[in-house]
Formats: C-alpha cells, structure tokens, sequence
C-alpha cells in the first residue's frame, strides 16, 4: 500500500514531546504528514527523519496557533487538503501557577493554544471529514480535565473545555463515519514541565510516564475504537463508573420543579 492511500496525518505540536512521538508513529503506520509548530529547525530535523526512515512524504507548516492569521493558514489547509485523514490536536502549553502568581495575558495565551486553535481546527476538518464519511479527530486533554485543581485552574479549565467539546463532538458524529478519541495524559516526561515552571525531575519517578508509552497506549485505544483514553489510569473501571455516574444524572438535571432541598 503506498503512503497515499493510507491518508495524511495533520499533528499540531509536532516539534517536540508528545506530538513528535504522534509523527513518529503515523509515519511508522506508513501516513504522509503535516506537520505544525513554530520552530523551523526542530520541524525540520523531524521531516527529514521520518521521510528517510519511513519513505511517507512529511510538509512541515511554521505557525504560532496562537496567532489568528497563522491558525487560518493551517485551516486553510485542513479545508483544502483532502488526502488528510487525521487531525491530532495536540500543541498547548500548561502552567503550575496558582492564580495570584500567574500573568493574566498569558492565562489568555494558554486559552488561545489550548482551546481557541483546536476549536477552529476541528471546525475547519469536520465538514471535509463527514462529506467524506471517515475521518478521526484526536484531541490531547489531560487528566486535569478530571481534576482542574490538581494544576492551574485556567490550565485545568482549558482541557475541561477539551473533554466536553469531545464529549459533545462525539455525539454528534456518530454515524457519520467521523471518529473522535480524547486522550487524556497523567504526567508525562516532556518539555512542557519546563514551561510550565515545574521541571518533571521534581515530581516522583513513578508519577512521570515516557511520552513513548504515553502515545502507545494511546494508539492502542484508538485501535480499539476507544473514546477516552487514560494511559495511566490502571483500573479503567473508575472512568467507566465517572462516566456512568454523569450519565445518571443527565436526566434529572432540567426540571420546572425547585428541587426539594431548596424549597422554604
Ligand atoms: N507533558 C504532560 O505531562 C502532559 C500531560 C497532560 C497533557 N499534556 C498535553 O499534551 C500536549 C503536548 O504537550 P507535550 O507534553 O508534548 O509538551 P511539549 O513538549 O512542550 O510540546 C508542546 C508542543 O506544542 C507546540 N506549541 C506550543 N505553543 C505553540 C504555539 N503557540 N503555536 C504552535 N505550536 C505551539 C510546541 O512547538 P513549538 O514550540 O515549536 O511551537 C510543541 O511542539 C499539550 O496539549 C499538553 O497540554 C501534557
């Protein structure tokens, strides 16, 4: 099968930790790539490996996410492109600061990355992919989407937004023939502990999963036709039982009636 047939991978936050392990493998799998993030020379060093590697053509696109004329050239190309099968939003950034100590402009630049760019994306890809009937969306949340006080709270709130807009994208699509997955990684060893002023030599050993394992694991449960995937999570039957908790309460959240508890 040549690499055109298996369809082209567009990974947002490809340079380095766990986007590059996603480029890594979809190469690997025999997909063509596109490439996204803002340092050239990292991209590029990444391309040029794969494609001597894995023979699958990879395009490299320098864009800040967080700059809207630079988001449109990458929707533009997500509207245009229809060799692409997969979308992997996965470039953001998180923050160990507690309110008083963090800078509010950048709170609205982690918005910017973590929510406002793959929102615009999946927008941009889901009507190609449902007019196509196949296509998958894969969504980088984390587990402080389950615990936002653990992190940030503006960190934490982001990647809420991230697990409810799959949740919700994930309805919408069935039978469309359109997949979405919401990864939701535990601490993983890669650059973004430094960013987020916290370097992960700090945080125990037994905390810190590879982003090798991480995206592994996860490429498992997308095999599976999986929806979340929680790598680190050993039982999976705590999420199931979240989940179903959630699912028990949606009918009774609406009502005319003031619930009981509330009345004089
Ligand atoms: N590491 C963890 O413990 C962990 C846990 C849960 C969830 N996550 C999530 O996993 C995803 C990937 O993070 P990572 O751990 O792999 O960290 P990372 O190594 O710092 O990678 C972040 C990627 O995002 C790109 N990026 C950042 N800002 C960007 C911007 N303005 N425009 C375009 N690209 C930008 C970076 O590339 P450039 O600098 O070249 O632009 C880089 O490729 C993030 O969404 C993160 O929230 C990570």
């Amino acid at each position: 099968m040549t690499s055109q047939t298996k369809g082209t991978v567009l990974i947002t936050g490809a340079s380095s930790g766990i986007g590059a392990v996603y480029a890594d493998r979809f190469a690997a799998r025999g997909h063509d790539l596109i490439l996204v993030a803002r340092n050239q020379d990292r991209l590029n060093a990444i391309a040029d490996r794969l494609t001597t590697r894995h023979g699958v053509k990879v395009t490299t696109l320098v864009a800040d996410l967080t700059a809207r004329d630079d988001l449109a050239k990458v929707e533009a190309v997500l509207k245009t492109d229809a060799s692409i099968t997969h979308l992997v939003n996965n470039a953001g950034f998180g923050s160990a600061a507690p309110l008083a100590q963090a800078d509010v402009d950048e709170m609205e630049k982690m918005v910017a990355i973590n929510v406002t760019a793959p929102l615009r994306l999946t927008y941009a890809a889901v009507p190609q992919f449902v007019a196509r009937k196949q296509g998958t969306i894969i969504n980088i949340a984390s587990i402080v989407a389950i615990g936002p006080e653990v992190l940030n709270g503006v960190y934490g709130g982001t990647k809420s937004f991230v697990l409810a807009f799959s949740q919700s994208l994930r309805k919408e699509l069935a039978g469309t023939g359109v997949r979405v997955q919401v990864v939701l990684p535990g601490a993983t060893g890669t650059e973004f502990w430094d960013i987020a002023g916290l370097p992960a030599s700090n945080l125990p050993k037994e905390w810190v999963m590879s982003a090798a394992d991480l995206v592994d694991a996860a490429l498992r449960g997308l095999d599976r036709g999986e929806f979340a995937t929680v790598p680190s999570l050993a039982d999976g039957a705590e999420f199931d039982a979240w989940e179903a908790a959630r699912q028990t309460m949606l009918p009774h959240l609406s009502s005319a009636a003031v619930a009981e508890r509330y009345r004089a």
